[in-house]
């Protein structure tokens, strides 16, 4: 059968909504409530290799490294094993150190990337272990990896990546699950993120449903020059996606920052022309990062805030996107469905080919 956009205007608006069930394909029967883990035979590691690993390396480019950034917290927060993403572009240029006790995991929705493919090599000709986290089945990344999982997202034509990103996320859920469970992560740990993953679908839907909000605030956003995207720590890189989406396809200016950086540097940069789309979840952060908020609306920046119902913005001037709640680990994706949306709407808004963005491929395969 051919696959075309149906009753939607692009791929990116069908490809977004089919996302709670490109969410619930990466998790069929990979989930394991009664031990509170994962299975991921794909892997090609037993319990004892997966116990070995001391240090996790992901990389991935564009969207992939931001969506690589959630996964080591992932595996950070579940796993306490140290973990860091890097671009895969820069990664083979320094001449990198391959240690037998890190494992490697290279993430791409279309396997093709020329600068992922080159860092696997070169990991593997140093004699690393590489996973990848790869959604086209047989894809020459999949196919020079250890091992790996597949991200179920289905065929993904836009440009702008929505449910492979979705999908890499989970991934990494997973991966971060099956590395915990080896080591410190209690069962009853476990059990509590698969009843988070099992809640995300639905709550991705729920996202989804309040398009017709987001899409007024996405008018508002497209006619601004210039913004900023703002989180801290685990709200950081779902700023650097929010970002990346928006100058994709809207190509307005969109500069992620940490919200903690502002002062040292960006806050000059404010002023009412300067929206600044800011991810506050309810977290240990909150405070910290309303008291930037403060900052911003002192010098009369308009500010968008996506956080989560109870947080309370006393009597700052936001529009605001509330998220559902789930587990704080997996927060991010949820914090990351409503910038896509923003994305594209502030895109449609400027009458813009939202499929294929000017001087973008979907796969970039020459270096
Ligand atoms: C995503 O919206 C971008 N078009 C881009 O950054 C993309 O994620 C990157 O080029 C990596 O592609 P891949 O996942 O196919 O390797």
């Amino acid at each position: 059968a051919s696959y075309d956009a149906g009753e939607h205007d692009s791929f990116m608006h069908k490809e977004m909504l089919e996302q709670p069930a490109a969410a619930e394909r990466i998790l069929r029967g990979r989930l394991d409530e009664r031990f509170g883990t994962a299975h991921l035979g794909g892997l090609n590691m037993d319990a004892r290799e997966t116990r070995e690993i001391r240090r996790v390396k992901i990389l991935g480019c564009g969207s992939a490294y931001y969506v690589g950034q959630m996964g080591a917290s992932l595996i950070e927060d579940l796993a306490r094993i140290p973990a860091d993403a890097e671009a895969a572009s820069e990664f083979r240029y320094r001449n990198p150190i391959i240690e037998h006790d890190t494992l490697y995991v290279a993430v791409s929705q279309s396997g093709e990337t020329i600068d992922t493919l080159l860092a696997v090599q070169e990991i593997r000709r140093k004699g690393g272990r590489v996973i990848g986290l790869v959604n086209v089945v047989g894809s020459a990344v999949a196919r020079e990896c250890d091992g790996g999982i597949y991200l179920h997202a289905g065929p993904e034509v836009a440009v702008a990546s929505t449910k492979a990103l979705t999908n890499m996320f989970v991934g990494f859920a997973l991966l971060a699950l099956q590395l915990g469970r080896v080591r410190d992560l209690s069962i009853a740990d476990g059990q509590r993120l698969i009843a988070g993953l099992t809640r995300l679908p639905g709550q991705i839907e729920e996202i989804l449903a309040g398009e017709d909000a987001l899409a007024e605030m996405a008018t508002g956003l497209a006619g601004a020059e210039s913004l900023f995207f703002v989180g801290r720590v685990r709200g950081f890189p779902v700023a650097r996606e929010g970002a990346q989406k928006f100058k994709e396809i809207s190509y307005r200016h969109a500069e992620a920052y940490q919200t903690s950086e502002l002062k040292h540097g960006p806050l000059a940069l404010i002023s009412t022309e300067v929206p600044t789309v800011a991810i506050v979840p309810d977290d240990e952060l909150t405070d910290r990062n309303i008291a930037a908020l403060h900052e911003i609306a002192a010098r009369r920046g308009p500010l968008v805030v996506v956080t989560h119902a109870g947080v309370d913005l006393g009597d700052l001037d936001v529009r605001r996107i509330d998220v559902p709640r789930n587990e704080r680990e997996l927060d991010p994706i949820l914090l990351t469905i409503p910038l896509q949306v923003l994305a594209y709407h502030a895109a449609l808004t400027l009458g813009h080919d939202i499929d294929k963005p000017r001087n973008l491929a979907k796969s970039v395969t020459v270096e």
